[in-house]
C-alpha cells in the first residue's frame, strides 16, 4: 500500500541492544568441524554476540525499547502499544511484549507479540502504522528481539554458524506528514517447513522422544530459503519501490535483513544498487532474526549514515515463509 494522503507515521526514535559475548568464528571451529574461511566466504560472518544463560530475549528486548524510547524523549507512560516480533519468547505465554511492559513501566500500553521470523520487525511496523492511521493508537514501540542461540544446535555446522542474539527497536508515532511512503507485507504458507522447530507446539508436545530427536532445535532447507530470500528481497523491493513511485536510485540507504552477504549482494545486484547504499553489518552480528533491521536502522541513524529527508528502505524475509518491504523517509529528530 501507498501512505499518500493521510494521516502518516514517523520513527521517533531507534535502539538495539546485544549481549556482551562474542562468539567467533575461530571459537566455532573448536565445537564443529567447520573453519573461519568457509563461515566468511559462505556467509560473510566473522563473529556473533551470544546472550548468556541469565539472558532471555524480553531483556534485551527491554533495553533495546529503553533506548528507543531515550531517543525519541517519550515517556514508557506515553506509550499506547507495544508489539514484540520475535520467535524466541521468554516463554509460550504468556507475551514477552508484556514482560517488556513490565520492565519499562509502560502501564498505558496494550501489549502483543508476532510470529514472523525475520520479517518480524517490518511485519510489527505495518501493524503500528495501520493501528495509529486508523485513528486508534498514537504512539507504538515495536521490538523486534530474538535469541536464536537458544534454540540452536551447537552440534549442527549448518545452522550454528549463522545465528547471533539481539534487539532492535523503533519508536512509531503518528504524524501529519511523509514518514512511511509504502509498505509491503506478504507469506506463503507453503513454506512452512524450510524453517521451523518441529516440536514444542500442539502438533508435537515436548516429551522424551522429541528431545531425543532434537525438535526442539531449529531445522532450516539452507539452500531453498537462499533463493527464496534473494527473489523474495528484490520482487518486495521493486513494489514498494513502485508504489511510491521512486527508483532504486532515489534511496538512499537499503537496509535489508543480515542473514548472508551473498544474499544480500545478489539482491543488490539485481536492484542494481551501489555498495554506498547498502548497510552491512552481517559480519559482526550473523543472523539475529527479528533484531537484524532494527539493529541496523539504530546503527546507520545513530552513526549519521541516515539523514533527516533520506529514503531508506527495509526489505526482511523469514520463517513461514514471510516477507516485507517499506520504504520510510527519515525524520531528523534535531529540527523536528
Ligand atoms: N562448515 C563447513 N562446511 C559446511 C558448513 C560449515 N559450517 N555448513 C555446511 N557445510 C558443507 C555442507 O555439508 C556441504 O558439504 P557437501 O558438499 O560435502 O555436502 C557444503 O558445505 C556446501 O553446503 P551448502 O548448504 O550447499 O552451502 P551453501 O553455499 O548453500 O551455504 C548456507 C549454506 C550458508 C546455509 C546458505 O544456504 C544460506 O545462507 N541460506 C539461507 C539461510 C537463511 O537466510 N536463513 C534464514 C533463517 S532466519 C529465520 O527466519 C530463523
Amino acid at each position: 500500500m501507498t501512505n499518500g494522503n493521510k494521516r502518516n507515521v514517523v520513527i521517533k526514535g531507534t535502539g538495539h541492544a546485544v549481549p556482551t559475548r562474542v562468539l567467533s568464528n575461530f571459537d566455532l571451529e573448536k565445537m564443529v568441524d567447520t573453519s573461519d574461511e568457509w563461515i566468511r566466504t559462505r556467509t560473510g560472518i566473522l563473529r556473533r554476540r551470544i546472550a548468556d544463560e541469565h539472558t532471555a530475549t524480553s531483556d534485551l528486548a527491554t533495553e533495546a525499547g529503553r533506548l528507543a524510547l531515550e531517543d525519541g524523549g517519550v515517556s514508557p507512560e506515553q506509550l499506547d502499544l507495544i508489539i514484540v516480533a520475535t520467535i524466541t519468547p521468554d516463554m509460550f505465554f504468556p507475551a514477552t511484549s508484556c514482560l517488556v511492559q513490565k520492565n519499562l513501566g509502560a502501564w498505558g500500553a496494550a501489549c502483543y507479540d508476532l510470529s514472523a521470523g525475520c520479517s518480524g520487525l517490518i511485519y510489527g511496523l505495518d501493524m503500528a502504522m495501520h493501528s495509529i492511521t486508523s485513528g486508534a493508537y498514537n504512539r507504538a514501540l515495536i521490538i523486534g528481539a530474538d535469541c536464536l542461540s537458544k534454540i540452536t544446535n551447537f552440534q549442527d555446522r549448518t545452522t550454528c554458524v549463522l545465528f547471533g542474539d539481539g534487539a532492535g527497536a523503533c519508536l512509531v508515532e503518528g504524524a501529519d506528514r511523509a514518514g512511511v511512503l509504502a509498505s509491503y507485507l506478504g507469506a506463503d504458507g507453503r513454506g512452512w517447513e524450510k524453517l521451523l522447530i518441529r516440536a514444542g507446539g500442539s502438533r508435537h508436545p515436548a516429551s522424551p522422544a522429541t528431545l531425543e530427536a532434537g525438535w526442539h532445535y531449529i531445522e532450516m532447507c539452507g539452500n531453498d530459503v537462499f533463493k527464496f530470500a534473494v527473489r523474495i528481497m528484490v520482487e518486495a523491493s521493486l513494489k514498494v519501490l513502485a508504489d511510491a513511485g521512486l527508483e532504486p536510485e532515489d534511496i538512499d540507504l537499503f537496509i535489508p535483513h543480515q542473514a548472508n552477504i551473498r544474499i544480500i549482494e545478489s539482491a543488490a545486484h539485481r536492484l542494481k544498487l551501489k555498495d554506498t547504499q547498502v548497510y552491512v553489518n552481517v559480519d559482526e552480528y550473523g543472523n539475529t532474526s527479528a533484531a537484524s533491521i532494527g539493529i541496523a536502522l539504530d546503527e546507520a541513524a545513530r552513526s549519521g549514515r541516515i539523514k533527516g529527508g533520506d529514503r531508506v528502505l527495509l526489505v526482511g524475509f523469514g520463517a513461514g515463509l514471510t516477507w516485507g518491504a517499506m520504504i520510510i523517509e527519515w525524520v531528523d529528530k534535531d529540527n523536528d
